[in-house]
């Protein structure tokens, strides 16, 4: 018998429905509302294998999930995941990291000029007719290449940012690690330096830091007190790494010059958040990895990561591994 799987994740691929279906009995839940909320539960209920993107897994979920085997992420971050209480449950998590660095870097890449060289505020007065508006200068942004570029969290996405700054931008890069990232040294002439330092040196403060207990809020007064008043601030990771009202006043107060958001605190960000007023926030709906090339590889990962765990393999993106080392 085929073993059951629960696929919650809007618009998955027909190509990895088809691929799950080879060895799996699925069932596909595009939309998670209060309609499809109870027979969501319902098949979870003898179901083996959840694969989603972004779906609490805690222990009330786990609940109404007796019997499950493998959670896998279409996605890097899996804050999502009580990773605790999984182990506790002998239930593997995976995620999807690696296929997705190229395209986050281009979107870091993206806020990074959109905020510096002001191209969403201008692109609104073109399409308001208010080309000749002023007498130009007001228009003028601030450059990118050659400034020092702050790196916090310098994994496999934070690499592929540092090399498209380095190779591409002539950018100098500062970073700071939960450890030393020595090939980026060799060959980005990258520098360690601490958050402090990184904060005060840098044009451009990028964050990619997962989001964990001791990560959250990670960045906040402090920061953008250090950082200069000339200083852009980029955030790819999470909302949750940030302290956003501390954001907000620091742009206010012009203690920082303008900031590129892919996350917020709450998602999807209400209409009434303080930073959509501002003219020098560049606000993007959390699509950093949303490209269609991108995220069918993502989905393809995780539904391999499901199927190998299922069949009593040893996924190949296990993140608690540990709990498990023993017992495949
Ligand atoms: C990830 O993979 O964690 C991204 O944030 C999803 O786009």
């Amino acid at each position: 018998m085929k073993p059951k799987v629960v696929v919650a994740y809007n618009k998955v691929s027909p190509r990895v429905l088809d691929f799950l279906s080879e060895s799996c009995e699925v069932t596909n839940f595009e939309r998670l509302d209060t309609e499809s909320l109870p027979s969501f539960y319902e098949t979870l209920r003898d179901a083996q294998g959840l694969l989603t993107s972004g779906v609490k897994v805690d222990s009330a979920l786990l609940d109404q999930a007796p019997d499950l085997k493998i959670v896998s992420n279409i996605a890097v971050g899996y804050d999502n995941f009580q990773i605790p209480e999984l182990s506790k449950r002998k239930i593997m998590a995976t995620n999807t990291p690696g296929v997705l660095n190229d395209t986050v870097a281009d979107t870091v890449m993206g806020l990074i000029l959109a905020a510096a060289r002001r191209i969403p505020e201008l692109n609104q007065y073109v399409k308001r007719g208010q080309w000749n508006a002023d007498d130009g200068v007001n228009l003028y942004g601030t450059d990118v290449h050659h400034k020092v570029l702050g790196i916090i969290g310098m994994g496999g996405i934070g690499t592929a940012v540092a090399k498209r700054a380095h190779f591409g931008f002539d950018m100098p890069i500062l970073y700071h690690n939960r450890s030393r990232h020595v090939e980026a040294e060799q060959t980005l002439n990258a520098v360690y330096c601490s958050l402090e330092e990184l904060c005060k040196q840098s044009d451009f403060v990028v964050l990619l830091t997962p989001l964990t207990p001791q990560t959250v809020k990670l960045i906040g007064e402090k920061h953008f007190n250090w950082m200069k008043n000339s200083g852009i601030f980029i955030n790819a990771s999470r909302g949750a790494t940030v302290d956003e009202a501390a954001l907000i006043q620091a742009l206010e107060n012009k203690e920082i010059l303008a900031a590129g958001l892919d996350v917020f605190e709450q998602e999807p960000v209400s209409p009434d958040n303080k930073l959509l007023t501002m003219d020098n926030v560049v606000a993007v709906p959390h699509i950093g990895s949303a490209t269609h090339e991108t995220r069918l590889k993502m989905a393809m990962l995780a539904a391999e990561n499901l199927v190998s765990g299922l069949q009593g393999k040893m996924p190949p993106n296990m993140i608690n591994r540990e709990a498990f080392e023993n017992l495949l």
